[in-house]
């Protein structure tokens, strides 16, 4: 009813809006006098430091945050992170260890796929952390230790707000792990701290301008495809941006490293194809304007998403959305809003089924 939907059209977009909240309730508990504190977990200062290697498994958008926790962590830990679709998990032979720790993600906690990824872990021996929002559910009951997401429930078939709290959870992961092994600096991890905890105030920002992504939309929602470009966490973002179009409006996207699209995808650009660039991180900025001008050339009409100090993407790109700075880290947390923005307005103006797209389930509980 409108009521539950505390007057908004859709769940989904009642979700997109409730993220500042939810990521406040999930990062907020865990910083205690400036540093990230996570008393759920039991893992011991010694068990971290023999860990050789960090696994991460999940499905859908819950394995698009461990593509950006694969790059967050690996950086801040120094530990080797790999990142496997849990339905491929188990039939790659992976190599597990007692000193293996397995990050299981998954918002409902009982996707079939995820949670037999999980018993298979633990048969081989590993050490498994789930991150899961659904508290009591299976994944959460079985795993070594659980990191609850704040979300609260989640209604839309599309995620959103878990989204952003998983991707919350696994910077607070990385912090605490990176900082029980002495990786981080006093001055670092203060750096961190106080844009964690700013992070929600920026989302805010970000989602004040979505008259901006829905006038966008409102010129493009007859669209046949759209592109996705970035690099490194900008293309980790881009999977994420694509899925949310595609599952929602049913306009077929693409997501690809910016790099990469010469290689192959270049081919399917015409006059007045849409691409999104993200283009969030400073030190590959210009490289992925080189990218953008390859695609100008054939004709493609180009949405730039960048930092407010960015302007001069406008000399590259048709249009442009700034979002706030932070560090280059946490910048997927602001940078997937407008895309998610994006997906839900170009659904709506097509008319579509928002919160339960045709052939998709909340939950898949079959493998
Ligand atoms: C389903 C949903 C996706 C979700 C995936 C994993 O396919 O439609 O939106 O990302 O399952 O769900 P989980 O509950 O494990 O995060």
């Amino acid at each position: 009813s409108a009521a539950e939907k505390g007057g908004y059209e859709h769940f989904m977009i009642k979700e997109i809006m409730e993220q500042p909240k939810a990521l406040t309730d999930t990062i907020k508990p865990r910083i205690q006098d400036g540093e990230v504190v996570l008393d759920d977990i039991t893992l011991t200062k010694d068990q971290l430091e023999k860990v050789d290697k960090i696994l991460i498994v999940a499905c859908g958008s819950a394995y698009h945050t461990g593509i950006v926790a694969k790059y967050v962590i690996e950086g801040l830990t120094r530990k080797p992170v790999e990142v496997d679709l849990a339905s491929e998990f188990r039939y790659r032979d992976p190599i597990l260890t007692e000193h293996t720790l397995v990050v299981i993600i998954s918002q409902s906690g009982e996707t079939a796929d995820t949670l037999a990824a999980l018993r298979y872990a633990k048969q081989q021996g590993a050490r498994t952390l789930a991150i899961v929002n659904v508290v009591g559910s299976s994944i959460a009951k079985e795993s070594d230790d659980v990191i609850y997401t704040w979300a609260g429930p989640e209604i839309a078939v599309a995620t959103t707000k878990a989204y952003s709290c998983q991707l919350a959870v696994l910077y607070l992961l990385g912090v605490y792990v990176g900082r029980q092994l002495g990786k981080i600096s006093d001055e670092e991890n203060l750096g961190m701290i106080r844009e964690l905890l700013a992070l929600p105030e920026k989302v805010a920002t970000v989602l004040e301008k979505k008259e901006d992504i829905q006038y966008f939309a409102s010129r493009h929602y007859a669209d046949k495809d759209v592109f996705f470009l970035g690099r490194n966490l900008d293309y980790a973002v881009c999977m994420e941006g694509s899925l949310k179009l595609k599952e929602i409006s049913y306009i077929h996207s693409e997501a690809y490293a910016a790099g990469e699209l010469k290689h192959g995808t270049i081919s399917l650009i015409e006059e007045g194809t849409l691409v999104v660039a993200v283009a969030t991180q400073d030190r590959l900025f210009d490289k992925t304007m080189s990218n953008v001008k390859e695609v100008k050339a054939r004709g493609a009409e180009v949405l730039g998403l960048t930092t407010e100090h960015n302007t001069r993407i406008n000399e590259t790109t048709d249009f442009q959305f700034y979002i706030p700075e932070t560090l280059d880290i946490f910048l997927p947390s602001l940078a997937i809003v407008p895309l998610q923005l994006f997906g839900y307005y170009m659904a709506s103006m097509k008319g579509c089924d928002i919160d339960k797209p045709r052939n998709l389930a909340k939950s898949v509980t079959v493998e």
